[in-house]
Protein backbone atom coordinates (compact mmCIF):
# COMPACT_ATOMS: atom_id res chain seq x y z
CA UNK A 1 0.00 0.00 0.00
CA UNK A 2 1.17 3.37 -0.93
CA UNK A 3 1.19 6.83 1.09
CA UNK A 4 -2.00 7.60 -1.32
CA UNK A 5 -3.85 4.29 -0.31
CA UNK A 6 -2.94 4.19 3.27
CA UNK A 7 -4.19 7.40 3.82
CA UNK A 8 -7.91 6.70 1.63
CA UNK A 9 -7.98 3.43 3.75
CA UNK A 10 -7.60 5.62 6.79
CA UNK A 11 -9.45 8.07 5.72
CA UNK A 12 -12.20 4.93 4.65
CA UNK A 13 -11.97 3.46 8.21
CA UNK A 14 -12.78 6.86 10.59
CA UNK A 15 -15.74 7.82 8.03
CA UNK A 16 -17.28 4.57 10.04
CA UNK A 17 -17.26 6.69 13.14
CA UNK A 18 -18.75 9.35 11.89
CA UNK A 19 -21.73 10.63 13.74
CA UNK A 20 -24.24 12.02 11.18
CA UNK A 21 -27.83 11.24 11.95
CA UNK A 22 -29.50 14.15 10.41
CA UNK A 23 -27.42 14.13 6.67
CA UNK A 24 -26.50 10.58 7.00
CA UNK A 25 -23.69 11.32 5.14
CA UNK A 26 -20.61 10.03 6.53
CA UNK A 27 -17.22 11.90 6.01
CA UNK A 28 -13.63 10.54 7.08
CA UNK A 29 -10.43 12.86 6.85
CA UNK A 30 -6.87 11.79 7.32
CA UNK A 31 -3.87 14.67 7.85
CA UNK A 32 -0.28 13.84 6.87
CA UNK A 33 2.20 15.73 8.60
CA UNK A 34 5.49 16.67 7.79
CA UNK A 35 7.18 13.59 10.55
CA UNK A 36 5.08 11.47 8.61
CA UNK A 37 2.41 10.84 11.38
CA UNK A 38 -1.63 10.58 10.53
CA UNK A 39 -4.42 12.42 12.53
CA UNK A 40 -7.95 11.40 11.28
CA UNK A 41 -11.39 12.87 12.32
CA UNK A 42 -14.95 11.95 11.22
CA UNK A 43 -17.95 14.33 10.60
CA UNK A 44 -19.83 15.02 14.36
CA UNK A 45 -23.13 16.33 13.77
CA UNK A 46 -25.39 18.11 16.32
CA UNK A 47 -29.14 18.57 16.68
CA UNK A 48 -28.40 22.18 16.32
CA UNK A 49 -27.50 21.82 12.69
CA UNK A 50 -24.77 24.51 12.45
CA UNK A 51 -22.52 23.10 15.66
CA UNK A 52 -21.29 20.24 12.88
CA UNK A 53 -18.11 19.83 12.82
CA UNK A 54 -16.63 18.71 9.20
CA UNK A 55 -14.46 15.49 9.06
CA UNK A 56 -11.33 17.82 8.07
CA UNK A 57 -11.66 20.20 10.97
CA UNK A 58 -11.91 17.42 13.60
CA UNK A 59 -8.71 15.72 12.19
CA UNK A 60 -7.08 19.25 12.34
CA UNK A 61 -8.14 19.60 15.68
CA UNK A 62 -6.44 15.67 16.41
CA UNK A 63 -3.52 17.01 14.51
CA UNK A 64 -2.81 20.30 16.58
CA UNK A 65 -3.59 18.99 20.03
CA UNK A 66 -1.23 16.22 19.50
CA UNK A 67 1.50 19.27 19.26
CA UNK A 68 1.69 19.43 15.23
CA UNK A 69 1.59 22.09 12.56
CA UNK A 70 1.97 21.29 9.23
CA UNK A 71 -0.10 19.41 7.01
CA UNK A 72 1.50 17.81 3.92
CA UNK A 73 -0.87 15.71 2.59
CA UNK A 74 -5.17 15.23 2.82
CA UNK A 75 -7.42 12.48 1.82
CA UNK A 76 -10.63 12.79 2.48
CA UNK A 77 -13.37 9.80 2.06
CA UNK A 78 -17.10 10.38 1.84
CA UNK A 79 -20.25 7.85 1.88
CA UNK A 80 -21.40 8.84 -1.82
CA UNK A 81 -20.44 8.14 -5.03
CA UNK A 82 -19.51 12.06 -5.74
CA UNK A 83 -16.51 12.66 -4.30
CA UNK A 84 -16.14 14.87 -1.21
CA UNK A 85 -14.58 18.21 -1.43
CA UNK A 86 -13.79 19.64 1.23
CA UNK A 87 -16.12 22.94 1.92
CA UNK A 88 -15.21 25.81 1.73
CA UNK A 89 -14.41 26.59 5.81
CA UNK A 90 -12.52 23.28 5.38
CA UNK A 91 -10.30 24.46 2.48
CA UNK A 92 -9.56 27.54 4.65
CA UNK A 93 -9.26 25.59 7.85
CA UNK A 94 -6.70 23.41 5.87
CA UNK A 95 -4.73 26.23 3.90
CA UNK A 96 -3.64 27.75 7.66
CA UNK A 97 -1.82 24.28 8.26
CA UNK A 98 -0.99 23.13 4.30
CA UNK A 99 0.15 24.81 1.86
CA UNK A 100 -0.95 25.67 -1.70
CA UNK A 101 0.57 22.60 -3.36
CA UNK A 102 -0.31 20.03 -0.75
CA UNK A 103 -2.33 16.75 -2.49
CA UNK A 104 -5.68 16.51 -1.79
CA UNK A 105 -6.72 13.14 -2.61
CA UNK A 106 -11.00 12.42 -2.34
CA UNK A 107 -12.14 8.75 -2.63
CA UNK A 108 -15.64 7.50 -2.74
CA UNK A 109 -17.48 4.50 -2.24
CA UNK A 110 -16.36 2.88 -5.56
CA UNK A 111 -12.85 2.79 -4.77
CA UNK A 112 -12.02 5.73 -7.14
CA UNK A 113 -9.95 8.66 -6.24
CA UNK A 114 -9.45 11.92 -7.54
CA UNK A 115 -6.33 13.68 -6.86
CA UNK A 116 -6.47 18.04 -6.56
CA UNK A 117 -4.01 20.47 -5.13
CA UNK A 118 -4.96 23.01 -2.45
CA UNK A 119 -3.96 25.84 -3.91
CA UNK A 120 -6.67 24.81 -6.55
CA UNK A 121 -9.68 23.90 -4.24
CA UNK A 122 -8.89 27.51 -2.69
CA UNK A 123 -6.87 30.22 -4.81
CA UNK A 124 -6.03 33.17 -3.31
CA UNK A 125 -6.37 32.46 0.45
CA UNK A 126 -6.89 34.76 2.90
CA UNK A 127 -3.46 34.41 4.84
CA UNK A 128 -1.31 36.20 7.35
CA UNK A 129 0.47 38.33 5.11
CA UNK A 130 -3.07 39.98 4.84
CA UNK A 131 -3.02 40.50 8.49
CA UNK A 132 0.93 42.33 8.23
CA UNK A 133 -0.45 45.04 5.83
CA UNK A 134 -1.88 46.95 8.39
N1 LIG B 1 -18.98 17.50 5.73
C1 LIG B 1 -17.69 17.24 6.09
O1 LIG B 1 -17.44 16.53 7.07
N2 LIG B 1 -16.70 17.78 5.33
C2 LIG B 1 -16.90 18.56 4.23
O2 LIG B 1 -15.95 19.08 3.69
C3 LIG B 1 -18.25 18.74 3.71
C4 LIG B 1 -19.36 18.34 4.63
C5 LIG B 1 -20.07 16.92 6.54
C6 LIG B 1 -20.79 17.89 7.41
C7 LIG B 1 -22.14 17.22 7.58
O3 LIG B 1 -22.07 16.35 8.69
C8 LIG B 1 -22.31 16.39 6.32
O4 LIG B 1 -21.05 16.34 5.70
C9 LIG B 1 -23.32 16.97 5.35
O5 LIG B 1 -23.07 18.29 5.09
Amino acid sequence: MNTREHMIHMAKVVMLNAYSPYSNFQVGACLRTSNDEYFIGCNIENVSYGLTLCAEASAIANLISAGNRRIVEIAVACSSSTFCSPCGACRQRLSEFASPDTLVHMANVDGEHQTVLLGDLLPQPFSQQHLGEN
